[in-house]
């Protein structure tokens, strides 16, 4: 995920340790890329940029002596195109006089690309941070002044973003905020912007929150707000943040796990947005449809996303997918595939080694990779023949929890695509996930004393929710070191049944068109005396047989695994806390685990 920050002041000053200061602060959402750029009152914009880590890329290009009376730097989260200097942001505008930086994902950028050529701008890079520059340059050219040149900015800049821009001969930065962060900060002499308040906040407490088409005017003075839709100001109280930056860190949540699950709805609207947009989904979709096999391959929450990616795959497309963990993929495929096939290597991190081991094992063979990614500029990233992004941004807490959802989203985007349907019915899909949060906090709530003290329990589903009994009950066992046994629910009479005895607890994920088959299973632990919880749409049917009932807004039964996932996180988090544990880094436990 970029970060962006801007700080204008009263006076022509070093800028260069608070810009590097600020980047330090922004580096914890992730970065591959940074970049500073100054402003001076005689006119010139001195710009400085390249791939690498802040201290690194400060140090070669000696930030710390750059000065000036305004100033950005940003850090770039690479989507699209490999993370290189001129990729880099920020970016000037033709004759180089506007330099700006965006934070988020424009999705008409290579449409825009295209049409600043066409129209005799110099376009330098395939970043869409450079587009929101030249998007603004278009009508600076045309004679607007600034604010008027960003309203008709915004209506080409389609997307998810916001920018920081300023033009050589004033003495403001314009920011603009349309579906990513954005905050302001009002100091002594100097204001500030940032995608996130941790690197405002050392320099004041006072924050105005800048809310989704709103532009604002960053004066040394102070800030003045602007809807993009009327060009009229707008009033808001300054609001004065008396918290700790740890808290500003984890964005007003207690950990980055409850802030992460909490970031679902945001970051599947974004891949949404990307996906449809997208140039590379079309022959990624192609490669799937024209595969002898088809593989799903990861390891842990991703390889439960493959296990429902191939559910999604069957019921969309009609075709099979085999789902299968990835150091197993190397004895019971890798000897039988060839250059007919295609695997598609799920990882968060990108540098798994099992995944990365079985990326080999089938490159050796032939084997078409491809990717489904989160962590820019990773291994998997680079080695792959082609990769989607996650646009997750940086995922902090170990339980995998945001990640989990797009890479679930991306399959079922791509599963709707393969099978030639449209993939409109996704687009509810953010605000369900906001809706079902807001609709299970209480209920899980509720449920937490009756479940805190068992040390051993069960997750099942049954089709499409069976990976979600999968997936909850390894977050389940990730943060509450209670066992925690996932399974198919008709696997259940199997054997486990044995288990059962008084207030044992056993979930039920329920997805609305297998009702029958999980009422029966519902009913072979009730007869026996355990605890039977379902977690699914209201039905009368699971009122009547099941204990208890986590209800999920009603939507189309694709997403139902979707929004189920997200009472299993919650349950995860309030019962690892409840047991005393930090759910954002479990014990024993590596977020990223580049061993055998
Ligand atoms: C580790 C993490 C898990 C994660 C798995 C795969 O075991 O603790 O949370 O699901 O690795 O990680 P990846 O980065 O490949 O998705």
């Amino acid at each position: 995920m970029c970060g962006i920050f801007g700080i204008v002041t009263d006076k022509e000053q070093p800028l260069g340790p608070i810009l590097l200061e600020a980047g330090r602060r922004l580096a914890y959402r992730g970065y591959d890329s940074v970049g500073c750029a100054t402003l001076h009152a005689d006119g010139a914009i001195d710009l400085r940029k390249d791939v690498g880590k802040v201290n690194e890329v400060a140090a070669r290009l000696h930030f710390e002596e750059m000065t000036g009376t305004r100033g950005m730097t940003q850090l770039r989260w690479a989507t699209f195109g490999k993370p290189s200097q001129v990729n880099s942001q920020p970016h000037l505008d033709s004759d180089g006089d506007l330099v700006g930086a965006h934070n988020g994902n424009v999705v008409n950028n290579a449409e825009l690309r295209e049409q600043f050529s066409a129209e005799g701008m110099t376009v330098r890079s395939t970043n869409d941070g450079e587009s929101c520059v030249h998007a603004v340059e278009r009508y600076v050219d045309q004679g607007y002044d600034m604010l008027q040149a960003i309203r008709h900015a915004y209506r080409d800049l389609e997307g998810d973003y916001s920018f920081i821009i300023g033009r050589v001969g004033e003495e403001c930065l314009y920011a603009f905020k349309k579906g990513s962060g954005l905050v302001v900060g009002i100091g002594e002499g100097a204001t500030f912007a940032s995608s996130d308040l941790p690197s405002i906040l050392p320099l004041t407490r006072h924050i105005l929150r800048v809310r989704d088409g709103e532009i604002v005017v960053l004066r040394p003075e102070g800030a003045a707000l602007y809807s993009v839709e009327d060009g009229l100001p707008i009033q808001r109280e300054v609001e004065v943040i008396t918290e700790s930056m740890d808290w500003a860190v984890k964005g007003g949540y207690a950990h980055f796990m409850l802030k992460e699950i909490h970031e679902q709805p945001q970051v599947a609207a974004e891949l949404l947005h990307l996906l449809e947009a997208s140039e590379h989904v079309q022959p990624f979709v192609e490669r799937m449809a024209g595969a002898r096999n088809l593989y799903f391959i990861g390891c842990g929450t991703s390889y439960h996303a493959c296990s429902l990616g191939a559910v999604y795959l069957a019921q969309a497309a009609g075709r099979s997918a085999i789902p299968i963990l990835a150091p197993q993929f190397i004895p019971q495929y890798a000897p039988a595939v060839g250059p007919d096939d295609v695997g598609i290597f799920v990882s968060q991190s990108g540098e798994t080694k099992d995944v990365l081991s079985a990326l080999y094992a089938a490159q050796r063979r032939g084997m078409t990779a491809l990717a489904l990614v989160n962590v820019s500029g990773s291994t998997l990233m680079n080695e792959s023949d082609h990769y989607l992004p996650l646009a997750c941004g940086y995922e902090i807490s170990v339980p995998a929890t945001k990640t989990f959802t797009n890479q679930a989203l991306a399959f079922l985007f791509l599963a709707l695509r393969m099978g030639g349907r449209s993939t409109e019915a996704l687009a509810p899909l953010p605000e369900l996930l906001e809706q079902t949060l807001a609709q299970v906090e209480p209920q899980v709530a509720a449920l937490e004393p009756q479940l805190v003290s068992h040390d051993d329990l069960y997750c099942l589903g049954y089709g499409l929710t069976y990976p979600i009994a999968l997936e909850g009950a390894l977050k389940l066992k990730e943060v509450t070191y209670a066992h925690c046994e996932g399974m198919l629910s008709t696997e259940f009479k199997h054997g486990p049944l044995s288990a059962v005895d008084e207030g044992y607890p056993v979930l039920f994920v329920v997805g609305q068109e297998d009702v029958p088959v999980i009422v029966s299973g519902i009913n072979e632990i009730a007869c026996r005396g355990g605890r039977t919880i379902a977690i699914g749409v209201e039905d009368a049917r699971l009122r009547t047989n099941a204990q208890e009932c986590i209800t999920l807004p009603p939507s189309d039964p694709l997403l139902t695994p979707l929004l189920a996932t997200l009472p299993l996180q919650l349950l995860s988090y309030r019962l690892g806390l409840a047991r005393g544990y930090d759910p954002d880094f479990p014990r024993n436990l590596s977020k990223t685990l580049t061993v055998d």
